[in-house]
């Protein structure tokens, strides 16, 4: 996202067959015996939202953690902007135009708002254009910009994490469970500036336990289980798939309450 809330084409063609980032078969995990992803194949266009929903320990942080270079495919690959980026750095991953907000543990804690926003620019000289920019985006931490990180409300914890991911001005973001822990007011709150950051311009990943809320704002969404991608499909498609519902999102299709929600 440039300065000025628009993507900067002319460094950042679109891709041919429309896929920004995508995975092939990704086959990874943490002991060397035991394989968490098994052979996971997704794929994003640019200026998507795409959810990931799924059960407890499915792999969707693990997911999102192997994109990111966290963790070492043992097979398949992952593309971004048609170059392979399996097995790199998370910081050259940054400088390609992708990052990531964690599940938890998301800011510094004994730093100041501005100071963990400082810590996600990449840019020296643009600093300060940045901070100032992301407190247009997010006035809540404009108004608490010398405020510890570590003494804010959860809401707001996750509003600094999002906005340092966004100083790396990032073509693409992944978020794993933005909505984690938070109370419904601010639920509301991240799930608005999720939708603000991708009317700017910026592709979102995103894992949500909050299935049907997210994929009722999804363009599309994938049901991850058991290490694999089981379903995909546009977001309201999958909240109208029986299927799905009765073994993902907690009973029978909903989709008349997601869509007053979404
Ligand atoms: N650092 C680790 N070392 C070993 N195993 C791990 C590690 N992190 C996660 N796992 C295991 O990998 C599996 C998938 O975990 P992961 O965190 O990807 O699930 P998830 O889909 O994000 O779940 P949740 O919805 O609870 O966040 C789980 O069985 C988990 O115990
Ligand atoms: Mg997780």
């Amino acid at each position: 996202m440039s300065e000025a809330g628009q993507p900067n084409e002319a460094a950042r063609p679109a891709q041919a067959n429309g896929s920004l980032l995508r995975t092939e078969e990704l086959v990874a995990g943490y002991l060397p015996e035991a394989d968490i992803l098994n052979g996971v194949s997704i794929r994003v266009a640019e200026g998507e939202i795409v959810t990931i929903v799924g059960p407890n320990g499915a792999g969707k942080s693990t997911l999102i953690k192997t994109i990111f270079g966290l963790l070492h495919p043992r097979q398949g690959r992952i593309l971004f902007r048609e170059e392979e980026i399996s097995g790199r750095k998370p910081h050259m991953i940054t400088r390609l135009g992708l990052s990531y907000v964690p599940q938890l543990d998301n800011v510094f804690p004994t730093l100041s708002v501005e100071e963990n926003l400082e810590m996600g620019s990449l840019e020296r000289d643009r600093t300060r254009e940045q901070i100032d920019y992301m407190c247009e985006l997010f006035p809540r931490l404009g108004e608490r910009r010398g405020q510890a990180a570590g003494t804010m409300s959860g809401g707001e914890r996750q509003m600094v994490a999002m906005a340092r991911a966004l100083m790396a001005d990032p073509q693409a973001l992944l978020l794993d469970e933005p909505s984690a822990g938070l109370a419904p007011a601010f639920v509301d709150a991240i799930f608005e500036k999720v939708e603000d950051i991708n009317r700017a311009g910026v592709t979102i990943v995103m894992v949500e336990q909050n299935a049907r809320r997210a994929l009722a704002m999804s363009d599309r969404g994938y049901v991850l289980d058991l290490g694999r991608d089981r379903f995909e499909g546009p977001g309201r498609e999958l909240l109208a798939d029986p299927k799905v519902a009765e073994l993902y999102l907690g009973g029978t299709a909903r989709i008349d309450q997601a869509q007053t929600q979404g």
